[in-house]
């Protein structure tokens, strides 16, 4: 950080999971400034030192969003209906540019197309990956990437253990159990690598991708687990036509059966992504442990995801 004064770090989404981590770790390391950004920033006083109204789709509310801001935190939510991921990140980039932005960091996640050929089509991916070349090609002074993994939290959200017809409690899943796939973190460790990023410039500023991954995992091995740990969840391998869940969750499940989450080894990405956090992020045995209700979850409802 140069100067006396901190830097001043405008953060997208952080009301939300991966804006709120990123929130909570700049505060933690004291390194800069924050302004958290919200569409009612006046139901969130308390989350940073600045808390300011921003609606990725205004371009105006961005002006003032941005304005001084030495770096930016970038995420869109897919799932938010009605949310043009690629407008929205368009509109913030151009935003950013014109508010002298140094270091922004996007919340990516791989192309789906482009890793399989055109086989499989999962728009939550592919579409944030068509952001990549928009933010290098923006010219900002920096620009990091960092892809954020299969939450954790997903299985007490969306993806939650549900009573089954035969009177089991579990997961009833388009994906073989067998099949190791799943890069899996806590989504709250996040913020360490963004605050990382912002902190280094000079080393993953040049375009570098930063995975947060905890943990590399099958299904059967997240079930082995939690019922190590006590629980009794069971899993059965449902056809495509059999699944009750949305279209998209099911093409993301057989993209990650045959490419596994990330698509590409990204074993030097991941050690990049820790040296930068300064830590090593939490396995999903421990995380489970403090974080997985006891008496096997019966009746947990999820928010979605
Ligand atoms: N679940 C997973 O395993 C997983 C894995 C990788 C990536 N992702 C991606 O994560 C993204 C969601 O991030 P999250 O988990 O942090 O979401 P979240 O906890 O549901 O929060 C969504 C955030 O987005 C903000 N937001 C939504 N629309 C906005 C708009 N028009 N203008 C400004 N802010 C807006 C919300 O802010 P306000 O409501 O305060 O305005 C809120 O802070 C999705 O795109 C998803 O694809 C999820």
């Amino acid at each position: 950080m140069r100067g006396t004064n901190k830097e001043l770090i405008a953060v997208i989404g952080a009301t939300g999971q991966q804006g709120g981590a990123v929130v909570r770790a700049l505060q933690g390391s004291r390194q800069s400034k924050v302004r958290a950004l919200s569409r009612n920033p006046e139901k969130h006083r308390e989350l940073a030192d600045e808390v300011v109204k921003a609606d990725l789709n205004r371009a105006e509310s961005l002006r003032a969003a941005f304005e001084g801001a030495h770096g930016v935190f970038l995420v869109t939510n897919f799932w938010e209906q009605g949310t043009d991921e690629l407008a929205e990140a368009t509109t913030a980039i151009r935003a950013a540019q014109d508010a002298g932005v140094s270091h922004l960091i996007w919340s990516t996640l791989p192309d789906v197309d482009a890793i399989s050929g055109g086989k499989f089509h999962v728009a939550h991916f592919t579409g944030k990956a068509k952001v990549d070349r928009i933010v290098a090609e923006a010219g900002f002074p920096s620009h990091t990437f960092v892809i954020a993994p299969f939450y954790y939290q997903n299985l007490l959200g969306a993806l939650a253990p549900q009573k089954q017809a035969g009177g089991s409690t579990g997961w009833a899943l388009p994906l073989d159990p067998d099949v190791r796939c799943l890069h899996m973190g806590d989504i709250r460790e996040l913020g360490n690598i963004v605050a990382g990023a912002f902190a280094r410039p000079d080393v993953v500023g040049n375009g570098e991708y930063l995975p947060l991954v905890g943990d590399f995992m099958s299904f059967n091995e997240i079930v082995d687990t939690l019922n190590r740990q006590g629980h009794t969840f069971s899993f059965e391998h449902v056809p495509k036509e059999a699944f009750a869940g949305a279209a998209e969750v099911t093409e993301t499940f057989h993209y990650f059966q045959a490419y596994t989450y990330l698509g590409s080894d990204s074993h030097d990405r991941i050690a990049l992504a820790n040296e930068i956090a300064g830590r090593q992020p939490t396995k999903f045995a421990p995380w489970a442990l403090s974080n997985f209700p006891a008496h096997g979850g019966e009746g947990l409802k999820g928010k979605s995801q």
